[in-house]
This record gives structure tokens, sequence and C-alpha cells, in this order.
């Protein structure tokens, strides 16, 4: 069984996750969408509210299953015996941070092969802090995001 881990933070999951989530479960007999917590990140939704959302939108996707995750990816891929890492990849920009990130995990989990996966061109520039942004500020992400997540913004950004 060929098993893809999908890591990230998905603050919130957006239509761009959401294309490589449908690319992907073509492609392996497994994939586990792992949300992280990123050291680096300051989160605007739970671990278990993202969860939540990703497991929502991927409804139609029989193969995809959603887990959190807090410590080394690694470990991660070794527990779910994964043959791949799946990452997007979006613009040039995305390049260096995503070939860094890559050549760490190659050093902790010499078998597991990261595979960036390109978006559809519609969704190319979507980012979960644009998302956020964006919406703080009033503007309509309803074709950007999955149903859930544009509800799930509209009762976070009312509490700030
Ligand atoms: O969506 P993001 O925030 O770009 O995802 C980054 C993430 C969460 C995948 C990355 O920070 C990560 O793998 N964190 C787990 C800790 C880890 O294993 N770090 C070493 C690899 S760089």
């Amino acid at each position: 069984m060929r098993i893809a881990v999908y890591p990230g933070s998905f603050d919130p999951v957006t239509n761009g996750h959401i294309d490589i989530l449908n690319k992907t479960s073509k492609l392996f007999d497994r994939v586990i969408v792992a949300v992280v917590h990123n050291v680096t990140k300051t989160a605007l939704f739970t671990l278990e509210e993202r969860n939540h959302m990703i497991k929502e939108s991927t409804k139609h996707l029989e193969n995809i299953e959603v887990e959190c995750f807090n410590g080394l990816l690694a470990n991660f891929l070794a527990d779910k015996n994964a043959c791949a890492l799946i990452r997007g990849l979006r613009t040039v920009n995305d390049f260096e941070y995503e070939m860094h990130m890559a050549w760490y995990n190659k050093i902790f989990s010499p078998d597991v092969e990261t595979i960036f996966v390109i978006s559809n061109s519609n969704n190319i520039f979507v980012s979960s802090s644009g998302v956020k942004e964006a919406a703080l500020l009033g503007g309509d992400v309803s074709s950007l995001v999955p149903p859930i997540v544009e509800k799930g913004l509209q009762q976070k950004l009312t509490k700030i």
C-alpha cells in the first residue's frame, strides 16, 4: 500500500490545498493530512478546528484521513509507514523554503520522497495568510476557501 503524508499548518485549509488533495488522492492508496503546529507561526484556528474543516472539505475523497500532529515530522512519517511527503508549490517564492524543508526531511527520513504538487492555475496564488487578511478586512473569500472555512472565518473574525 502506498501511503503519502501531506503536512502543513492549514490555518485555514484553502481551495489550493483541496486542489492538491484532489490530485494526490488519485496517486496514492492512502493520503494522511497531518495538521501540524508550526512553531514559527501564530495560528488563528486550533488544531482541532483545522482538522474538522479539512475533514468536512474532503468528504468526497475516500482515501483521505486527517490527523493532528506535534513534533518532528520524520517520526510521523515513520509511524505511518509513508513513502511520500506531499507539499504544494505555488510560485518561485515558495521554492527556497520548500527545498530547505525537503533537505531536512531527507536527512531524518531517507526513505521518504518529497513530491511537489502544483495546484490548478485558478488557485495558484491563494494562501492561508492572504485569505485571513482579506477576510479580516471584510473581503469576500468565498471563491478561495471551502464553505465551512468561510463560515469559520466569519465566526472568528466577529470575535476579534
Ligand atoms: O503550512 P506550513 O506552515 O508551511 O507547514 C510547515 C510544516 C508544518 C510542514 C513544517 O514546519 C514541519 O514539518 N513541522 C514539523 C517539525 C519538523 O519536523 N521540522 C523539521 C523539518 S523542516
